[in-house]
């Protein structure tokens, strides 16, 4: 059927993905403004003069403030009166090499809010990357890592993890976290595939939204003693580099980057988000930081959005230094303030406010603009209760660390490993067979940790957490150590870089082998972090493929736990497993988790937040364009292309089965405020307890541009008892299925749409 476009003129504004200029005065604010905070805000801002002004702009990395003695970093009192005194800077950033005790944070944060609060009158904000839990405060409770929280497709996750997460940050006296990541994981070969929740646009928008609450509060304007400020990131595009490397330019079309990669932002801002960092690339050949229409047009006018923008490290420098767009700093400064950067992570250098004030007084920058920037700096500090409370006491929060918040961290574990393959039902394993585990991801809290833990790489992990329990260790106490044998046969350099390993010993491990009734072989990456994690292969390094094809031989069965950041293609040795588990990066307590999940104790119900790609040459996402399969062709021009992965988005095994019918829609014909009600009944077919994620699919049947195989609306997990039916409701307006046209405007074109809940479909026509 041929359609006619609606152009969804209101719609879009609501969005705030139109034009910006024209729409702004229709979008209630993302943050209502409190009156009272305002007019402290402008009080303040009235009395400072533009050097102080520009210092609330500037950001410094914590190095610069003090030196190393004895093993212990100290302040020093010149170094903090020259910046903070004389430069007045307003922010100060990241931990001294490793993370610190939370005593410790106490004792930095608080002598540098004395000084603040002496020479200013205006608190400082100090922001850590606490990614996954208080990451950088020793003792902390530490959560999986954002891709596992992707993987247990449940909000509530995501919202438990901001609550700890805040809660132990404030224990620390830090008040504002680079965090949560809601890039788009699209390229399995991005080194930070891990940080984020995945692949789509959906799944990121609501575990990111839940995470900016859990942390946040519900209040943005008065952010309470047990919350803390968020900063999403990285706003935009940052997810798909060309080359899959780091940091490198990525090329998205307009409209992939208005309907996917700015949902979550959207979603995240309109749960009141205080403050967004910016992606340090470019995007279609304009680096972010110097993107107006991205920073000032989609996000603050667009969304009426009054929070701050903090740049990524060093990116105004990156815009003349790599990015080559701007000849010097000066004029680096120029663009990137311009374009809509609020505060500068500059991090080492106090000469962006000499150059900065250059440019006000130059008529480069206008006052104008070093106001509006000033102010979102301010009313940061006063939402977030500063300037009252410039510091929190550890005694008022005695469940930093506690019980409470290992059980917390373990369940939410336990929701977050993925079973993947089970044949022969050899999961759960059965109680009492010899276990032999192998592999170098066996006995590290490295690898289950990933990167931003202790310290940026990880890489010192094994250090720190002597009181948790590697695989080898869990496995041990779950099956009793008398049947548990470690022999790794590959090994990582200790310390090392991810990618570094040991000559191998196969022939030990297989040995080992031979003496027990079951393989578990723990194979993945080690642990790394942002630019030293690019790789140049997808595949599962030789040496770990090299065992597990040598465990076969022995005959024994093998259970794989792939533990990762991203997916390393392993399509050789997947038919060698008969039971395979990723488990990402469950951090302190995921081998205990997994523990529970090998012994029947617990009953996996994550599912793949990203596509797990089976060849190097066929990397895909699940919303891949219709036309990117097609059927073989017969003559001259004989090809092909199918889509071949190793397992789909949304792949996920249970010990129990579950069984779709019933699919209903509340309307059998929509239009954009049509309430789209969906229900589908769940039995529970098997013999135990389980946890189903019902996702709701659409699929555009005819479109103005090329429709994608399906995209995800909607999802909810539920709790379901053996031989128990739930009913599962999805609801969803009729806008909810626009999409933006080539012409860049969001449009609901008339037509039919396939809907999916598992395997039930049913037709819907919007009219
Ligand atoms: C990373 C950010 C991080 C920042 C501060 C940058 O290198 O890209 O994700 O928040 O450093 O540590």
């Amino acid at each position: 059927m041929k359609k006619s476009t609606l152009v969804l003129t209101s719609f879009a504004a609501a969005l705030g993905l139109v034009s910006c200029s024209a729409n702004t005065a229709k979008v209630a604010p993302a943050i209502p403004a409190d009156p009272a905070i305002e007019a402290a805000v402008e009080a303040k801002l009235a009395e400072m003069t533009l050097e102080e002004k520009v210092g609330q702009m500037t950001e410094v990395a914590i190095d610069i403030l003090g030196h190393w003695e004895n093993g212990e970093f100290v302040l020093d009192q010149d170094k903090l009166d020259n910046a903070i005194g004389k430069y007045k800077v307003g922010s100060v950033l990241n931990t001294p090499v490793v993370g610190q005790t939370p005593e410790k944070w106490q004792e930095i944060i608080g002598k540098i809010q004395e000084v603040s609060m002496n020479e200013l009158g205006i608190p400082c904000v100090y922001g850590l990357d606490q990614n996954h839990g208080a990451s950088y405060v020793m003792g902390a409770t530490y959560l999986p890592q954002n891709i596992n929280v992707g993987a247990s497709f449940n909000p509530q996750v995501a919202y438990d993890a901001g609550v700890i997460t805040a809660y132990e940050s404030r224990a620390a006296n830090c008040p504002w976290t680079y965090s949560p990541t809601v890039d788009l994981s699209r390229d399995p070969r991005w080194p930070r595939v891990w940080e984020n929740y995945g692949e789509d646009p959906l799944v990121n928008a609501i575990q990111g939204s839940a995470a900016v609450r859990g942390m946040q509060g519900e209040d943005p304007n008065h952010v309470g003693p047990n919350n803390i400020a968020v900063s999403v990131k990285h706003y935009l595009g940052y997810g798909n580099p060309r080359t899959g490397k780091d940091r490198t330019p990525a090329y998205i079309p307009e409209y992939e980057l208005k309907e996917k990669n700015f949902a979550p932002f959207k979603a995240c801002v309109e749960a009141g988000a205080l403050t967004i960092m910016v992606n340090s690339a470019s995007v279609n050949g304009i680096p972010v930081h110097a993107n107006k229409e991205l920073l000032t047009g989609w996000l603050k006018e667009g969304l009426n959005w009054d929070g701050m923008i903090v740049t990524d490290w060093a990116d105004i420098n990156n815009l003349y230094t790599r990015e080559g767009v701007a000849v010097d700093k000066k004029h680096a400064i120029e663009l990137a303030i311009n374009a809509g950067i609020d505060m500068t992570m500059e991090p080492y250098d106090l000469n962006f406010t000499t150059l900065l004030i250059e440019l006000v007084n130059e008529g480069r920058v206008s006052m104008e603009r070093i106001d509006d920037a000033a102010r979102r700096v301010l009313r940061l500090k006063y939402r977030l209760g500063l300037f009252d409370n410039p510091n929190t006491l550890l005694a008022d929060y005695p469940k930093f660390g506690g019980e409470e918040f290992a059980q917390m961290a373990t369940r939410a574990a336990e929701e977050t490993e993925i079973l993947l393959k089970n044949t022969n039902g050899i999961l759960p394993l059965a109680k009492g067979q010899k276990i032999l585990v192998t592999g170098p991801n066996a006995n590290s809290m490295r690898c289950l940790n990933g990167g931003w833990s202790y310290s940026w790489q990880g890489h010192m992990a094994d250090s720190f957490t002597e009181q948790y329990n590697t695989i080898y260790e869990a496995i041990c106490n779950k099956f009793g150590a008398s049947n548990v044998v470690l022999e790794q046969g590959v090994t990582y350099v200790p310390q090392g870089a991810y990618d570094e390993e040991n000559a191998p010993e196969i022939e030990k491990a297989v040995a080992a082998a031979k003496k027990v009734d079951v393989i578990v072989a723990c194979i993945g990456e080690n642990s790394y972090c942002e630019t030293p994690g690019n790789l140049s292969d997808l595949a599962l390094s030789e040496n770990q493929r090299n065992l597990v094809k040598a465990l076969a031989k022995t005959g024994k069965p093998i259970v794989l736990i792939l533990n990762e950041g991203r997916p390393r293609i392993i399509s050789d040795i997947e038919p060698l497993a008969d039971g395979i588990i990723d488990i990402l990066l469950p951090s302190n307590y995921g081998g205990d988790a997994l523990a529970n999940i090998l012994a029947g104790d617990a009953n996996p119900s994550a599912k793949l937040p990203y596509t797990y790609p089976r060849h190097q040459a066929a990397l895909t996402t699940y919303d891949y364009k219709v036309s990117e399969e097609t059927d073989t062709m017969q003559g001259a021009y004989d090809y092909n292309a199918v889509v071949s992965v190793q397992w789909p988005f949304g792949f996920g095994l249970s010990y129990t089965t579950f069984e779709y019918s019933n699919f209903q829609c509340s309307a059998q014909e929509f239009g954009a405020d049509t309430d789209l009600v969906f229900t589908v009944d769940v039995k529970n077919t098997g013999e135990v307890a389980g946890k189903e994620v019902v996702m709701l699919y659409s699929r555009d049947m005819v479109a103005s541009m090329v429709p994608e195989n399906r995209r995800l609306r909607a999802y909810e997990k539920v709790e379901i008892q053996p031989g128990e039916t739930v009913t599962v409701t999805l609801k969803i307006k009729g806008s909810d299925l626009a999409s933006v046209n080539p012409q860049g405007e969001w449009t609901l074109e008339p037509g039919d749409f396939r809907m999916q809940a598992g395997n039930q479909t049913l037709m819907i026509t919007c009219k």
